[in-house]
């Protein structure tokens, strides 16, 4: 029997191995250490997906002790209203309309200027002959500056929203303190008295951004003021950690690849394609949780009513009956149908903004750094089994 310990060390720095044994051994494996099933099979993974009422993602609304803590935090931090990935139909599909038109290929195309602007910008901050950390220097703050573009939020309130929104996510999945708590319910009451300010100051937020039709909808009725609020901290924190590991994970796989990126530097029109295959080869989200609702067969086995279900995305967009060759990078595969943006009713709402973020992420770097390498010992990386990504990426780009 395979073992499947993401604790590992060896797991943490390279989990693509011991996720192929599993596979080989069986797509769909019950975990005694985890109380989970691990399924690691691509056609698994899509079917699971696409059945969002039989392997539903609202544990909140779950009966069972299991999720009883996360439920009195929902409670008191968020009104009770779940992520809209943790959210069932109705109110799922209803809470996404309000905003989805934001995030249309096309709509997201009106913030490019100020995404090149912003990248240049912390390019620019890259002290010649220095390591510069891509994640701290770039990844991670550059999709905060950009969510608050798309929020349409005035410069003057971006910092303080942000770290509202922080401070709520914090008490909802840390360590239960009491300082975190506090600080939790202060940052409510001022988002709270964000929202009312916004909403009868003119000029107060851009009303093309997601704000705007978030008090559209509430105008209309379609948004409650406590899903209002919670809306915004889901739009302001959901992709961040995410597109940081997608620029991380690609940046790496360019500097292990330097064949893959000659490619690139050779025919820049590429670089789209290329984030299709970084996603692919080196998911940022590496697992989703579902919980099944009712009897069901997964593979070869019986899951039953309450069962916990791991959907490895990491796994299956390295599944050879999907993917030829699929531990190969290869940024001119075609017809690429990964799951790194999930799949399905829940499917991710931000990917056309993430995609266009690190396309232009990826063809600023390698146009400005087209011999950047990796600083001796400038790799680090944390235990993660939901998010993948280096913590800490020295490069060199002299
Ligand atoms: C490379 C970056 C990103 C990756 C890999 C990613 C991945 C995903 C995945 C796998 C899901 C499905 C979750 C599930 O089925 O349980 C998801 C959902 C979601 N993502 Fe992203 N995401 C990224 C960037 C973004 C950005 C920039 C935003 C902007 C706000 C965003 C907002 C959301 C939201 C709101 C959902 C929930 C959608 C729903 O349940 O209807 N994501 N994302």
């Amino acid at each position: 029997m395979a073992a499947f310990d993401p604790s590992q060390p060896s797991y943490v720095v390279d989990p693509y191995p011991a996720l192929a044994e599993l596979r080989a051994e069986d797509p769909v494996w019950f975990s005694a250490d985890l109380d989970a099933w691990i399924v690691t099979g691509y056609a698994e993974c899509a079917a699971a997906l696409h059945d969002a009422s039989t392997l539903r993602s609202d544990f909140l609304a779950v009966e069972g002790a299991r999720w009883d803590e996360a439920r009195r935090r929902s409670e008191v931090f968020l009104g009770g209203v779940p992520a809209l990935s943790a959210m069932a139909e109705p109110n799922h599909h209803r809470m996404r309309d309000t905003i989805s038109g934001v995030f249309s290929p096309r709509a997201v195309e009106r913030l490019r200027p100020r995404i090149e602007a912003t990248v240049n910008g912390l390019l620019d901050a890259i002290e010649p002959g220095e390591p510069f950390d891509v994640m701290g220097g770039l990844a991670y703050p550059l999709p905060r500056r950009v969510i608050a573009e798309q929020l349409g939020l005035v410069e003057a309130d971006r910092e303080p929203f942000l770290r509202d929104a922080s401070r709520i996510a914090r008490a909802m999945f840390g360590d239960g303190s009491s300082g975190e708590a506090e600080q939790a319910l202060e940052a409510h009451a001022s988002l709270a008295a964000y929202l009312s300010r916004a909403a009868s100051t003119p000029g107060a937020y851009d009303v093309a951004g997601a704000l705007g039709r978030m008090f559209e909808a509430r105008e209309a009725g379609a948004l409650s003021d406590v899903e209002m609020l919670a809306l915004m901290v889901d739009v302001a924190l959901a992709g961040n950690d995410p597109t940081a590991c997608l620029i991380g994970n690609g940046t790496l796989a360019l500097l292990r690849h330097p064949e893959e990126r000659a490619v690139l530097l050779g025919d820049p029109s590429l670089i789209s394609g290329a984030v299709e295959e970084f996603l692919r080869y080196d998911s940022p989200l590496h697992a989703l949780m579902r919980i099944a609702a009712r009897d069901t067969v997964l593979g070869r086995h019986e899951v039953h009513a309450g069962d916990v279900v791991y959907l490895l995305l990491g796994a299956a967009n390295r599944d050879p009956v999907q993917f030829p060759d699929p531990d190969r990078l290869d940024v001119r595969r075609r017809s690429l149908r990964h799951l790194g943006f999930g799949s399905g009713s829940h499917r991710c709402l931000g990917a056309p903004l993430a995609r266009l973020v690190a396309e232009i992420t990826f063809g600023a770097m390698l146009a400005r750094f087209p011999a950047m390498r990796l600083a001796p010992l400038g790799l680090e990386r944390e235990h993660g089994f939901e998010l993948r990504a280096p913590s800490r990426l020295l490069v060199l780009t002299g």
